[in-house]
């Protein structure tokens, strides 16, 4: 892989990377679109990566179709499909991971202790195996993106990143490969994450300023539908994660929900500006 990047880059060719967990859907191929407007060569990984799933989590059921993500992977128009196998990036005796201070002590880090340790860890080994010049994260996953930015700029990657804005299905439904997990009536549930959301929006445009008072009827909003539990809905600074009790400025609503044993995650700003 390494071999292959460098070559390229000798001929003078901008290296994009798209690094993917599989399951790929138009969320998926929209970052690879990106990748392709940004570089001159498309690299995209499919790893399912074991480090970043806590126990009880759903590392053994995570959804899987190699066959059709080569095939939506190929029609893109990806160079290469970088398909490491455990054994390779984790052999026994592996024991060195990548932390971070801050970042993580927020947001998804609070309920998936280790997660972010998990994702810093694999995204270093790839891009240190594939070297590209440009990598592309989804927006959907915020504290992920700004967690890889972080991590970027610490250790001296020579990367750039780019964020790309969430894909929705036509009624709003963040896209997820964990969406194919959801029930039809979950998946009718799963909908009031981004209802709760844009209502926050609204309530801001109405002039409320009081984070409390817009998570509580998030709250409200969500325990109303069947099947929900909440892990969290925190309205926060989009630069460090923390906590922010007046919205004075744009500001980051994040929150995950799972809907029957299928956790989602979703996030808008809300700007009191705009
Ligand atoms: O966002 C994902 O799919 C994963 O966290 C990533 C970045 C591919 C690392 O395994």
């Amino acid at each position: 892989m390494t071999n292959w990047s460098d070559r390229n880059r000798r001929q003078g060719n901008k290296i994009a990377f798209v690094p993917t967990m599989g399951f790929l859907h138009k969320g998926h191929l929209s970052l690879m679109k990106e990748g392709k407007r940004a570089g001159d060569k498309l690299i995209i990984s499919i790893f399912v990566n074991p480090t970043q799933f806590g126990p009880g989590e759903d590392f053994d059921s995570y959804p899987s179709d190699l066959e059709k993500d080569f095939k939506l992977a190929e029609d893109i128009g990806v160079d290469v499909i970088f398909t490491p196998n455990k054994a390779d990036f984790y052999p026994q005796g592996f024991e060195t991971f990548i932390d971070q201070e801050q970042l993580p002590n927020h947001l998804c880090g609070l309920h998936r202790p280790g997660h972010f340790k998990g994702v810093m860890t694999i995204v270093t080994k790839l891009f240190n195996v594939v070297n590209p010049d440009i990598a592309v994260f989804g927006e959907k996953d915020f504290q992920q993106l700004a967690i890889i930015r972080r991590m970027v700029k610490d250790l001296n990657f020579n990367i750039q990143i780019i964020g790309h804005h969430t894909i929705r299905e036509s009624d709003g439904l963040a896209m997820s490969s964990r969406n194919a997990k959801l029930t039809p009536a979950q998946r009718i549930a799963g909908l009031c994450l981004i209802t709760a959301l844009k209502k926050a929006q609204h309530s801001v445009k109405q002039k409320e300023t009081n984070a409390a008072a817009i998570i509580r009827n998030a709250e409200d909003f969500i325990c109303s539908h069947p099947e929900t539990d909440i892990d969290y809905i925190k309205i926060c600074d989009p630069d460090t994660l923390e906590d922010i009790a007046v919205i004075d400025r744009a500001v980051l609503m994040a929150l995950a929900v799972k809907v029957g044993t299928t956790r989602l995650i979703d996030n808008v700003t809300l700007n009191p500006n705009k």
